[in-house]
């Protein structure tokens, strides 16, 4: 359990480090006291689209998630 909450905290201070980096004022405040459930319930298609990779498949490992999503 304490290996999700440290995958949990290190994913938004990312967030948070990358968009006071990039200086974009549309931000969203993020409350991680609301958060209920966990990374390994998700999972992300490959960049080619061809597999699907549950994040359990990560679980008890360092991993860095790098969102590089546009809107
Ligand atoms: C798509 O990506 C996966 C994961 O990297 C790889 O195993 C697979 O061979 C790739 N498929 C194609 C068609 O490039």
């Amino acid at each position: 359990m304490g290996n999700q909450k440290n995958i949990w905290i290190s994913a938004l201070v990312l967030v948070a480090f990358l968009q006071k980096v990039s200086g974009l004022s549309n931000t969203q405040v993020c409350n991680p006291g609301r958060v209920s459930d966990t990374i390994h319930n998700y999972g992300a298609k490959t960049i080619n689209g061809t597999q699907y990779i549950p994040f359990s498949h990560y679980a008890g490992k360092h991993v860095l998630i790098v969102n590089v999503a546009t809107y």
